[in-house]
Order: structure tokens, then C-alpha cells, then sequence
């Protein structure tokens, strides 16, 4: 009977963890410096603007984006253990009054505070995020993607890396009358 009960405790924090992760679709992976500093360039980000990076995995690029334009930045992340981590890094870097991170899924975030909105998470969680973004980013926010575009948009930019490893960026700029 003891084994019963141990089997179905074990059932049931598997279920729960499979719950919190259930929108997990991209794993962590760190975006390159060099692609992560040509997005922020290519996302015209403003002294004063406010940056998400829905996926914010470390917080490297909350991070950068502060210390390089001057904005405020909001991250959203799933895993519990990154989300430490880059609030670690935020407070090391003594910006916690400029970053932040939110624990969550992107898929039930409120964007609407973006100037910019920075991904890199997969074309299918792209598409998922889709209506959200269009419901809520203001007119003229910026979207900027690594690798991924979000379907069923068009692009006002797609740029592709030099070097050995090739990554692509797309730039998606919300349009005025979109809300
Ligand atoms: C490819 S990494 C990108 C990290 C960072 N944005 C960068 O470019 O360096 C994707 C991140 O999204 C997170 N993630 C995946 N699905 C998510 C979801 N549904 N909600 C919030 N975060 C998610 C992963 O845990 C991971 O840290």
C-alpha cells in the first residue's frame, strides 16, 4: 500500500510540473552578442522606451538594453531557476530599479507597457503570441525576433548574420491604426 501511495504522489508532481511547463516550447539558449546587440539596434530603442523580452531566459538581454539606451526593461520567463538567475544578474548590475522580471508564460503576459518586444522562442510560440500582440502592443512598438518570424506577418526588416553560424532577424513594426 506504501508503494501505492508513493507511485501516485510521484504521478502527481510529474502532472503538476507538466502543467507549469506545459507552454514551454523553447528551450533556454542565449542569444549570440552580436545578434543580441544588432536587434536592440535594429529596434531604434529610445532613452526612456520600455523593453520585454517575452522569454527572457538569463536576463542578459534586460541587462544590455538598459546599460546601452537608457530604457527599462521587463522580462517574462517560465523556469523558476532562470528567473533567479537573471534577477541575480539584475541586482549585481545595480539596474533593479530600471529590470525586472515577471515569472510567467508569455502566452498569459500583458505586453502592453512595450515600446519594443523582443523574442526568441520558436515560430509556433510566434504564432501563438500573435493575437496577444496585436490585441495589446500600442501602435508603432517594435517587434524584434532571432531566427523566428511570427507568421502571417510581414516583415519591415529581415536581416541575416554574417559569420560561420548564420542567424535571422526579423523586425516587425505595429502598425498606427492596429488597435
Ligand atoms: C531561446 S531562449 C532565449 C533567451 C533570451 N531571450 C535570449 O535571447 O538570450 C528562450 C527562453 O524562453 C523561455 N520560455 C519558453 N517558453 C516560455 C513560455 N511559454 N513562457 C515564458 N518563457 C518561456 C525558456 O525557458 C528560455 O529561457
Amino acid at each position: 500500500m506504501r508503494g501505492f501511495f508513493l507511485v501516485m504522489a510521484l504521478a502527481g508532481a510529474t502532472a503538476s510540473a507538466q502543467s507549469q511547463y506545459a507552454n514551454k516550447l523553447a528551450p533556454f539558449v542565449a542569444s549570440p552578442a552580436r545578434v543580441m546587440d544588432r536587434m536592440l539596434e535594429l529596434a531604434n530603442l529610445k532613452p526612456g522606451e520600455t523593453l520585454y523580452d517575452l522569454g527572457c531566459g538569463d536576463g542578459r538581454i534586460l541587462i544590455a538594453a538598459v546599460q546601452k539606451y537608457k530604457v527599462k526593461a521587463v522580462g517574462v520567463e517560465i523556469s523558476p531557476k532562470l528567473v533567479a538567475k537573471a534577477r541575480a544578474s539584475i541586482q549585481k548590475a545595480g539596474i533593479q530599479n530600471q529590470a525586472r522580471v515577471i515569472q510567467g508564460d508569455v502566452l498569459e503576459t500583458d505586453p502592453s507597457g512595450a515600446d519594443v518586444v523582443y523574442l526568441y522562442l520558436s515560430t509556433k510560440l510566434n504564432e501563438q503570441l500573435r493575437p496577444r500582440l496585436e490585441s495589446q502592443l500600442k501602435p508603432g512598438a517594435r517587434v524584434v525576433s532571432h531566427d523566428y518570424p511570427v507568421p502571417g506577418w510581414k516583415p519591415a526588416k529581415v536581416e541575416e548574420t554574417g559569420g560561420s553560424q548564420q542567424h535571422e532577424i526579423y523586425l516587425y513594426e505595429m502598425p498606427p491604426n492596429h488597435q
